[in-house]
């Protein structure tokens, strides 16, 4: 498939007139801004609590049953196993229940090698917003599918993921509202902010099942999840000896953040919206103490929960996977409905090709932003890093945008997303990625 109009991204060629049409009854709407959700993590990721935030609750609803009709005619299915044990340790969902897992077992030459996914979707920044959520699947395990697809990354199809679809692979559920980071309970309503309870005690679930033994280790997620990956990539690290009792080989631990470069950037109204709905989240779930120490003894909570302050004081080898024109970021952070009340910015939003002139420098300076917010990062030799220029959010997870057997996926000078990402993982290369501005790259799939 390559491009056609606005919808490039996951549909299957015989399901596209249906998601167009839900796609075009979205726009037509005219109040919201996703014109098609790239990943399951763009679908419930709206801020809540601004004054642009109006009830998306409906419309949320809307769109899950859409989710679970692509997940529906998916090609693996793995099923949920819910943690009871946890519980033990006050590990438990936003409204107590369990944590949960989706685990498909590797085989041959990958059975003692490990992928850890952590599921995003959005956080939780007030009681309104905490409340739906705590009623959703993002915040009980009573609440989510009992199975759910896994694909790009997470695929077991050796043409569709070429280095990991024989691994061991693992998605932890979210349902804490703070990238599995917060710490606290909020008695009046009932909130449990389990996050860092959640991590731990699902990490270590996994290690006494056979991680513990394993000779390599990629924790991966996307969007909410991305930034729990590089809030916890130096955690994860440090689960696994460093060396063997034996004098063995120690396990190989890397991460990759897809979609979590998420920047504390100024919106169009000369605000930070994101800065405050991020400060909102801090405080209430309690996520300071569980932040990056390297960045919290220079710098406040509400900095260190944005990767910018956070990535170069990162050990563990990490590959940031980003949209430089993060449609998420766009949509949230740059153009939310609060900071955009005359709507100026609607229609560019959900459309890149209604951006008139000034919204594209405004974009492009975005981009540049990204761009020099990895420039310490990208000196570490062992890190990675793809930022292509499309409009976009969750590349890792989906067929169309890692494999390139699915008819080519994004590409940096001829070098799709899955190779790239396998070439630093197993140093078959050094991979720094960095586009040219669009519209320059002809390989995008643009969900905008
Ligand atoms: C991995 O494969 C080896 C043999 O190749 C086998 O002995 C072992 O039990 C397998 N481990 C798992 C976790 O399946
Ligand atoms: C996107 O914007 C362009 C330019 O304004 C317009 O021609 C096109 O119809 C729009 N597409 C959709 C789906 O609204």
């Amino acid at each position: 498939m390559g491009e056609a109009g606005v919808l490039t991204t996951n549909s299957k060629p015989c399901r596209r007139p249906v998601l167009l049409a839900a796609v075009l009854a979205v726009v037509l709407v005219g109040s919201f801004f996703v014109a098609e959700a790239a990943a399951d993590e763009m679908t419930t990721t709206t801020m809540s609590g601004g004054k642009g935030d109006r009830g998306g609750g409906r419309k949320r609803r809307r769109r899950s049953s859409r989710r679970r009709a692509e997940a529906a005619a998916a090609p693996l299915m793995v099923p949920i196993t819910v943690l009871k044990s946890a519980a033990d340790a006050g590990a438990v969902c936003m409204d107590g229940t369990s944590p949960a897992y989706h685990l498909d077992p590797g085989s041959g030459a990958g059975n003692n090698s490990w992928i850890v996914n952590l599921e995003g979707g959005g956080w939780c920044n007030n009681v309104r917003a905490c409340q739906f959520r705590k009623t959703s699947r993002r915040g009980s395990s009573d609440l989510m599918e009992k199975e759910i697809p896994f694909g790009g990354i997470m695929s077991s199809s050796p043409a569709d993921n070429p280095d990991f679809y024989n691994w061991n692979r693992v998605k932890i559920r979210y349902c804490d509202g703070a990238s599995f980071a917060g710490e606290g309970f909020d008695k009046e309503n009932g909130f449990y902010f389990r996050g860092q309870r959640i991590w731990d005690a699902v990490i270590r679930h996994l290690l006494s099942v056979g991680m513990a033994s394993a000779d390599q280790a990629l924790l991966t997620g996307c969007s909410a999840g991305g930034l729990a990956v590089i809030l916890h990539c130096d955690e994860f690290q440090d689960f696994f000896p460093r060396t063997t009792a034996g004098g063995g080989r120690a396990t190989t631990v890397k991460c990759l953040a897809d979609a979590g470069l998420f920047l504390d950037a100024v919106d169009v109204s000369g605000g930070r919206s994101l800065r405050s709905y991020y400060s909102d989240i801090v405080a209430m779930q309690g996520v300071a103490p569980n932040l990056p120490p390297a960045c919290t003894a220079r710098l406040d909570a509400t900095s260190c929960f944005f990767p910018q302050n956070v990535i170069d004081g990162i050990k563990t080898p990490i590959f940031l996977l980003n949209a430089a024109y993060d449609v998420w970021q766009i949509q949230e952070s740059l153009a939310p409905n609060g900071a955009d009340p005359g709507g100026a910015w609607r229609a560019c939003k959900s459309n890149r090709s209604a951006c008139d002139a000034s919204q594209m420098k405004f974009l492009q300076d975005f981009r540049d932003q990204m761009v020099a917010s990895v420039r310490g990062f990208s000196g570490s030799g062992s890190n990675g890093l793809f930022i292509n220029s499309c409009f976009a959010h969750c590349q890792s997870e989906l067929p169309a945008t890692w494999s390139n057997a699915a008819g080519g996926s994004p590409a940096i000078q001829n070098k799709g997303i899955a190779r790239s990402v396998g070439d630093w993982y197993f140093g078959r290369a050094e991979v720094k990625a960095i586009d040219c501005p669009y519209p320059c790259d002809g390989t995008c799939r643009h969900i905008i």
